[in-house]
C-alpha cells in the first residue's frame, strides 16, 4: 500500500497553527500538527514530503524562545518557515535578526523580486498579513530574497540548493488573498506532493490501524447522540464488527426523542451493539435541590463516569476504550502556548473519562478537524439528520434550566424545544445557525389567557451563529419566524406564557446560560 504523503508542521504557538493545516488539508495533502521540539530522528520515521515552522508570538532575542533541533535542517527535507518560523531559520543557519525599528501589521504590499519558486506566476506585487516585530538583516549563506517591501528588504527567502523557504508573512490567512497558491507552490512543487488524500483513503488507513490495535481484543465506545461519537462508532463498526460494544447513558437530560433517533440510525443501519443505560432517576436524584450551575456540572459528569465504569465492566473482558477525541482537542495539548486557566464551565462529555478506568485508548478520528469528521460520517453512509445536528452539550437540558432541575420542568422545557427545532428546521439558513434552544427561566410572570389572570414561566430562546462555538453572535431571525416560535410555545405548552428573545453574543455571554 502506498503510504500517505503527509507535511509535518511544527508548531511554534502560533494562533494560526491549525489554518496551516487546514490549508495544505485543503490541496487534498494530509498535514498534521507537531510539537516543535520534535526529534529529527521521530520526524524521519513519519517520513513527511515537507516541514512547516508555524510562526508563534515569541521573538528569537527571547531567552526562552522555542527552537526547532538543529538536525532537522540536515534531513533533505523542504522546509518553509513562517514569520517566527523564518526567523529562526535565518538565525539558526547563520543569518542576522534584528529587532525591526518600525514594526509591520495587518495588509501590507509586497514586491516580487524572483518568481521563480514560491511565486511563479504571481504578479509582481501582492498583498500580504504582516505580523512581526523583527526582521531580517543578514541571510544565512546559500539563501537569496525573494520579496521586499518597502519597511523589509527581505519579506521572502530560499535556498533552491536546499529547499528551505522563508516568508516573513502570513500565507495561511485571508488577507493573503493569494497566500493559498504559495501553500500550493511549496506542498506540490517543491515538496512534490499528489494532492490525492481523500477521506476513502483516510477510511482504509484508519480501519488497518484499528484492526491492527484491537486485534481480536473487545472495544467499548460511548454514545452521547452528538456527531463525533457516532462517527467513531460507526468506524469501529466497519473495522471490528462485534468486537465493538457501544453505552449509551440514559441521563434523563436528553431533547425529546434523541435515543430513537440514535438506535434507529446504529443499531438498525448499522448492526451497532448498543446498551442503553437507563439512570434517569440517578441523574435526577443527584440534583435534587441543586441550583449552581457548577454544581450541576459537577455532579452530572461524576454521576455519567460511575454509570458508564459500571457498565462496561458488567461487560466483562474489555481492553479498549474508544472516544471521539478530534485534533482540535489535540492540538491544545501540542501547543508550548498553554490553554486558558481560568474554568468558566466544567465541561462535562463522553469523551471525559478518568485514566483510572484501566482501559487502553482508542482515538481513530483524532487527526480530523469536525468539518472533516462530518465528511468521514457522510462517506460512511451515516444520515445527514445525525452529522447535521448541533452541539449538544454534555450535561443536556440540566444547563438549560436555570434552578432546580426536575421530572416536571424537564417535561416543559422539552416541549418547548420541540417547538422551536421544528420552526428553525423550516428556515431556508437552518444549516447556517450554530445552535437553536429554549431555556427554562426561574422565574414567573403574570399573563391573560382567555379571561383568566395566569402565573406561570418564562422561556427563553437562545439561536446563535458560531464557527467553532468560541464566540458566537445571536442570528437576527426573521419576526414572522419569533412570532411563530413565541406563539406556538405560550399556546400549546401549559405553563409557559412568556417567551423572550436572547440577544446577547459570546463574548461576554456564553451560549448555553449555565
Ligand atoms: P458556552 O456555553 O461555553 O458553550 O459558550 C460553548 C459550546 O460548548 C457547548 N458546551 C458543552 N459541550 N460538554 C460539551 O460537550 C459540556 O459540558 C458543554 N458545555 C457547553 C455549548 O453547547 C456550545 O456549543
Amino acid at each position: 500500500m502506498k503510504t500517505t504523503q503527509w507535511i509535518a508542521i511544527l508548531d511554534f504557538g502560533s494562533q494560526y497553527s491549525q489554518l496551516i493545516a487546514r490549508r495544505v488539508r485543503e490541496q487534498r495533502v494530509y498535514s498534521e500538527i507537531v510539537p516543535f521540539d520534535i526529534s529529527a530522528a521521530d520526524l524521519m520515521k513519519r517520513a513527511p514530503s515537507g516541514i512547516i515552522l508555524s510562526g508563534g508570538p515569541a521573538s528569537v532575542f527571547d531567552p526562552e524562545a522555542p527552537l526547532c533541533h538543529q538536525d532537522i535542517f540536515n534531513l533533505g527535507i523542504p522546509i518553509l518557515g513562517i514569520c517566527y518560523g523564518m526567523q529562526m531559520i535565518v538565525r539558526t543557519l547563520g543569518g542576522i535578526v534584528e529587532p525591526a525599528c518600525s514594526r509591520e501589521f495587518g495588509d501590507t504590499q509586497i514586491t516580487i523580486t524572483d518568481t521563480n519558486s514560491l511565486f511563479k506566476d504571481m504578479p509582481d506585487r501582492l498583498q500580504v498579513w504582516m505580523s512581526h516585530g523583527d526582521h531580517v538583516d543578514r541571510m544565512p549563506d546559500g539563501f537569496h530574497v525573494l520579496a521586499k517591501t518597502t519597511a523589509c528588504p527581505v519579506a521572502a527567502i530560499a535556498d533552491n540548493e536546499r529547499n528551505i523557504y522563508g516568508l516573513q508573512f502570513h500565507p495561511e490567512v485571508a488577507h493573503t488573498p493569494r497566500g493559498t497558491d504559495i501553500i500550493r507552490r511549496f506542498v506540490f512543487d517543491v515538496c512534490a506532493c499528489d494532492g490525492d488524500w481523500e477521506m476513502s483513503r483516510f477510511i482504509k488507513d484508519a480501519m488497518a490501524k484499528i484492526k491492527l490495535q484491537a486485534g481480536k481484543e473487545h472495544v467499548v465506545c460511548g454514545l452521547s447522540g452528538g456527531v463525533d461519537s457516532a462517527v467513531t462508532a460507526v468506524l469501529l463498526q466497519q473495522a471490528i464488527g462485534d468486537q465493538l460494544h457501544c453505552i449509551f447513558v440514559d441521563n434523563g437530560l436528553l431533547r425529546s426523542g434523541e435515543i430513537e433517533a440514535v438506535e434507529k440510525t446504529l443499531v438498525n443501519s448499522f448492526g451497532i451493539d448498543l446498551i442503553v443505560v437507563d439512570a434517569r432517576k440517578l441523574f435526577l436524584d443527584q440534583l435534587k435541590g441543586v441550583v449552581d450551575p457548577e454544581e450541576k456540572r459537577k455532579r452530572i459528569g461524576k454521576t455519567f463516569i460511575d454509570v458508564f465504569a459500571a457498565e462496561s465492566l458488567k461487560l466483562g473482558n474489555i481492553k479498549y476504550l474508544a472516544q471521539g477525541t478530534l485534533y482540535t482537542d489535540v492540538i491544545e495539548s501540542v501547543s508550548p502556548i498553554g490553554g486558558p486557566s481560568v474554568t468558566i464551565k466544567s465541561h462535562h462529555n463522553v469523551g471525559g473519562l478518568p485514566a483510572d478506568l484501566q482501559f487502553e485508548l482508542l482515538e481513530p478520528v483524532r487527526e480530523l478537524f469536525k468539518d472533516e469528521v462530518r465528511v468521514l460520517g457522510r462517506e460512511l453512509g451515516i444520515p445527514n439528520s445525525i452529522i447535521d445536528r448541533q452541539p449538544f452539550p454534555g450535561p443536556g437540558l440540566a444547563v438549560r434550566i436555570l434552578g432546580e432541575v426536575t421530572d416536571e420542568r424537564l417535561e416543559l422545557l422539552r416541549q418547548a424545544d420541540i417547538r422551536v427545532q421544528e420552526e428553525i428546521a423550516a428556515l431556508d439558513n437552518a444549516a447556517d445557525i450554530w445552535q437553536s434552544f429554549a431555556v427554562l427561566l426561574p422565574i414567573q410572570t403574570v399573563g391573560v389567557m382567555g379571561d383568566s389572570r395566569t402565573y406561570e414561566n418564562v422561556a427563553a430562546l437562545r439561536v446563535v451563529g458560531s464557527r467553532d462555538g468560541m464566540t458566537a453572535d445571536w442570528v437576527r431571525l426573521p419576526y414572522d419566524t419569533l412570532a411563530r416560535i413565541s406563539n406556538r410555545i405560550i399556546n400549546e405548552v401549559a405553563g409557559i406564557n412568556r417567551v423572550v428573545y436572547d440577544i446577547s453574543s459570546k463574548p461576554p455571554a456564553t451560549i448555553e446560560w449555565e
